[in-house]
């Protein structure tokens, strides 16, 4: 294993969860001491336990775990629900006019659901997917800015049993189109525009795009008007979502489905160039979704929570679109940019309305960290009480300026790690339970059986000796498969360990008290702002580019993204240097962009005459990391072909 792996971290602090706190938390430290224990005597008694008491079920389930299938677990099978009446319905007769969802658009235009009121848009919208002819199983693809119409359509879909696929509004055409294709989507449902930045992002433009290139499954789109700017409808094909929902009732039976039932796909970047659709299940990740936003976030009836990621990813799937609905909390949605009009506006939006529970990337934590401590003085933080981080391993300088500087040493902060293919949070502090330590995740949730083993799956027993994160049982929150793909399936997360364990694809190590720290991936996957990139995606999208021959791409660590993106290329024409290779980086940055979407953008690009390869061919990516990040190269360089070559390499010739 990479000698990287060996952890240089060290910290000492440790930060108990403070009294105040604890007295009014859902998890005591006595309640999380039973609950871990029943989890090791009794594992599936347990999440049948909490599978009972969580969910309302349609019928009730009596089979917990289903192993016969391994690795594809099923859970709660014999039982039926439907995840928008758990998320809705249920709420109406106790809380049926507290708010559910506080929305505020960039522009400064604010709207506010009840419970009663979202549950009749969704039953509204749901009747209108039925009168498009979407039923049970058929796949929608989401393609919307961060508006509450992007949960009432997630929500609509599960009311109607249809499987979204949410498609990030930063996602180019072309990265539309494959997602479109791979689910064989029915129906777009998209808006003409969203604001971000102080821009228009062209939602529906890039929908057009896509179906022009060629997306056959699609019969018609949805467009909800959000920003009125005026976009080409086709008549035939396009209708708005004010057409599509008029007439309609605002009453709509639910879907019984069964638990293990898809509830949607996600696309998620993997080891090779196409992105795979992680499937998830109804009851087992409602389970996931509903569990976590009690135990991690802590979330009660007076709390106003805020999770600012997007609903394109799985964190604004199970923090926004379903977790804090299924346990009837009120919630912030924001839409724009975190520095429009400037730097004080997530601060802002939390003094207005009063957020309790926060939770936000390491990314934007460092961003906002370095526009200096005024700021959010500036603002009434008073309310909070709680505060989140996740994407990718917090640095305990962040951690510290989160806790002192935005929870004024009183609120916990909770790290958590977790996966778009683990559906909800696995390690994180439950903070009434258990002490921080900044930069830690801390310890697996009760029922979560993480470890660190070493390369033949024996548990590493050495403190802070690195090794493979991997998950021992199967959980209910789990993926169930990569859409349309069982062998890519088995082949990413369980042939390593002969279907033993599910691997993360993460490396940790454990400290002298058990505590996990996340050291990075160990595939070829980037994590830049919190955002999981395939470094072979970007490859892929460089050389479909007519004038390149080749290329590598690596990351290099960045104080404020996490990684920044390094791309190697090798042009079929001669090497350009000077101002000429300025303007092939700029056609090829703006090319990714068309390809992927910007977030992808190669941070530099270096023209080369030649790569580090194996004998094999294979491209040397861990020189090509360390000649990134401006470091002496220790490694072998015989095959390269000469000294020129690694000063290109180098950028310094
Ligand atoms: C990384 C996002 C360290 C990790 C929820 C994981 C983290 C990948 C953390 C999943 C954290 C996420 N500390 N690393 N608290 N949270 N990661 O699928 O590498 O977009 O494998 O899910 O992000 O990214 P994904």
């Amino acid at each position: 294993m990479d000698e990287n792996i060996e952890s240089v971290l060290h910290e000492e602090r440790v930060f108990p969860p403070p009294e105040d706190f604890v007295k009014k938390a859902r998890i005591t430290p006595e309640r999380y001491k039973q609950l871990k224990q029943q989890a090791d005597e009794d594992y599936e008694g347990f999440w049948a336990e909490r599978a009972r008491e969580e969910i309302d079920w349609e019928t009730p389930f009596n089979i917990t775990l289903d192993r016969s299938e391994a690795p594809h677990y099923h859970w709660f099978s014999d039982g039926r629900l439907n995840v928008s009446y758990n998320c809705l319905d249920r709420h109406l007769s106790e809380r049926g006019d507290k708010t559910a969802i506080i929305f505020e658009g960039e522009p400064g235009d604010i709207q506010k659901y009840t419970y009663k009121e979202l549950h009749a848009a969704v039953s509204q919208f749901a009747n209108a997917l039925k009168a498009q002819g979407i039923g049970k199983g058929d796949r929608v693809v989401i393609y919307m800015p961060m508006v509450p119409e992007a949960v009432i359509a997630m929500q609509a879909c599960a009311r109607v049993g249809a499987i979204h696929s949410v498609v990030f509004g930063g996602f180019s055409a072309e990265a539309l189109k494959d997602r479109v294709n791979d689910a064989q989507a029915k129906m777009i449902i998209t808006a003409d525009g969203g604001h971000r930045g102080g821009r228009i992002i062209e939602l529906k433009a890039a929908v057009d795009k896509a179906i022009e290139h060629g997306t056959p499954t699609v019969e018609r789109v949805i467009v909800f008007e959000r920003t009125k700017h005026g976009v080409a409808m086709s008549p035939e094909r396009d209708i708005t979502w004010a057409e599509a929902i008029a007439d309609q009732p605002m009453e709509c039976e639910p879907e019984w489905v069964d638990a293990e039932h898809p509830l949607f796909l996600l696309y998620t970047s993997g080891s090779t160039g196409k992105p795979k659709g992680i499937q998830h299940a109804c009851g087992g990740y409602l389970l996931g979704a509903i569990l976590t936003n009690k135990w991690v976030f802590d979330l009660q009836d007076e709390d106003v929570f805020w999770c600012t990621a997007d609903v394109g990813w799985i964190t604004g799937h199970t923090y926004t679109a379903y977790g804090p609905l299924a346990v009837g909390a009120a919630q912030v949605m924001y839409e724009g940019a975190p520095t429009v009009p400037d730097g004080g506006r997530f601060w802002k939006v939390c003094q207005d309305h009063g957020v309790s529970v926060f939770y936000t990337a390491p990314t934007a934590i460092r961003a906002l960290m370095k526009l200096g401590d005024e700021i959010p003085k500036s603002y009434d933080l008073s309310k909070l009480r709680l505060l989140g981080s996740v994407g990718e391993p917090i640095n305990p300088e962040a951690w510290m300026w989160y806790y002192r500087v935005i929870g004024q040493e009183r609120c916990p902060i909770t790290d958590t790690w977790w996966q778009t293919e683990t559906g909800a949070h696995m390690i994180a502090p439950i903070p009434g339970a258990v002490p921080t330590k900044p930069g830690s995740c801390t310890l697996p949730l009760p029922g979560i059986m993480a470890d660190v083993v070493d390369e033949h799956g024996e548990p590493i027993q050495d403190a802070n000796h690195g090794g493979y994160l991997v998950i021992k049982e199967p959980w209910p929150s789990m993926l169930r498969t990569v859409w349309g793909n069982d062998e890519r399936y088995r082949k990413t997360y369980w042939d390593m360990f002969d279907g033993r364990y599910y691997l993360s694809g993460d490396s940790a190590r454990k400290d002298e008290d058990g505590y996990f720290w996340i050291m990075g991936r160990i595939d070829d996957v980037l994590n830049v702002s919190g955002h999981r990139l395939g470094t072979m995606e970007i490859e892929s999208a460089l050389v479909a580019h007519e004038r390149v021959a080749e290329a590598a791409v690596v990351g290099r660590p960045h104080d404020v993204k996490g990684e920044a993106i390094v791309a190697y290329v090798i042009l079929k024409e001669a090497r350009p240097t000077g101002a000429a290779a300025d303007e092939v980086a700029k056609t090829l940055r703006a090319w990714v962009a068309e390809e992927i979407g910007p977030i992808a953008k190669p941070d530099e690009i270096r023209f080369v005459e030649g790569l580090p390869k194996t004998r094999s061919g294979k491209i040397m990516r861990r020189l090509l990391r360390t000649i990134a990040k401006g470091e002496t190269i220790s490694s072998d360089t015989s095959t390269l072909e000469n000294e020129e070559i690694i000063k290109q390499l180098q950028g310094k010739a």
